[in-house]
């Protein structure tokens, strides 16, 4: 057993990647198939460099400590959760804290997925409650923000996503704000049903969401049916910081191969 104490974030040096490349596995994986993949992947990242990439995972609640202990102490990988309680503890049955989380070993804390939006009643009030609630631990919030086929054919889609990430964001300290990820992930490009993002298509969002929060927070991921084809010119747009991946990442070769496209990149070493 391996102890969490040295895998909180703020004792690491975060934002010294260029590139943060990140994978949830969603609802997907007990608990051999993520220690396999955990075991795998701290066996690459200690053979092999990537500079300027910071790495991480987010597997299910049930497999978190399971992972943690897979990678060890200090690894480069960060862990996170896919989502996680505002409240520390108390009458929330079936819910997990923040503060839960953190104990586990989650370092990074991903919020408002379309996926739990749609599904879960995820709104602006819980989403900023949650990051509030990542911050207030130490840990990082990865907000996910991304509008639907209908809001993108309406010409809307900038409105949407910056609506959405200020009513997350609204209230935070420059400082604060400076620890934040934002994943733009538009809803039609997602999972199997989506259909992939023409880089065209991403620099107007891109563009907007620089203007706004570029230089002040810690990255700017795209997702939305990343692959290894696609990961490099997704890179390349203005304001990318990362990728957050669903799919192509689920096995491990498909995660490290993105991981040594980024490494490989421009921006990896600006
Ligand atoms: P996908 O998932 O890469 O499988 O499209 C992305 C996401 O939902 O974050």
């Amino acid at each position: 057993m391996t102890s969490v104490r040295t895998r909180e974030p703020e004792a690491r040096a975060l934002g010294a990647a260029q590139l943060w490349i990140g994978t949830s596995w969603k609802m997907n994986k007990g608990l051999a198939e993520s220690r396999r993949y955990a075991r795998e992947l701290a066996d690459y990242v200690s053979a092999n460099a990537i500079p300027g990439v910071q790495p991480f995972i987010i597997p299910s609640f049930t497999a978190l400590a399971a992972t943690r202990d897979e990678l060890g102490d200090d690894s480069p990988v960060l862990l996170g959760v896919q989502n996680a309680h505002w409240e520390d503890h108390g009458a929330w049955t079936g819910e997990v804290s923040v503060a839960q989380a953190k104990d586990a070993g989650a370092q990074l804390v991903e919020i408002g997925h379309s996926e739990r939006r749609e599904h879960f009643g995820e709104t602006l009030e819980t989403t900023r409650l949650k990051v509030a609630a990542a911050l207030a631990h130490g840990l990082v919030p990865l907000l996910c923000i991304g509008e639907s086929a209908e809001t993108k054919r309406a010409g809307d889609s900038s409105r949407f996503i910056l609506e959405q990430a200020a009513g997350a964001l609204d209230g935070l300290t420059d400082e604060q704000l400076r620890r934040v990820l934002i994943a733009y992930e538009p809803i039609w490009a997602i999972g199997e049903h989506g259909r992939p993002a023409t880089v065209e298509e991403l620099r107007k969002p891109f563009a907007d969401l620089g203007r706004e929060y570029g230089g002040s927070t810690l990255g700017l991921l795209y997702g939305g049916s990343v692959n290894t084809d696609n990961a490099e010119e997704l890179l390349g747009i203005d304001h990318v910081t990362g990728l957050f991946i669903g799919r192509a990442a689920w096995q491990l070769p498909g995660y490290v191969r993105i991981l040594e496209l980024a490494a490989a990149h421009p921006k990896a070493s600006a």
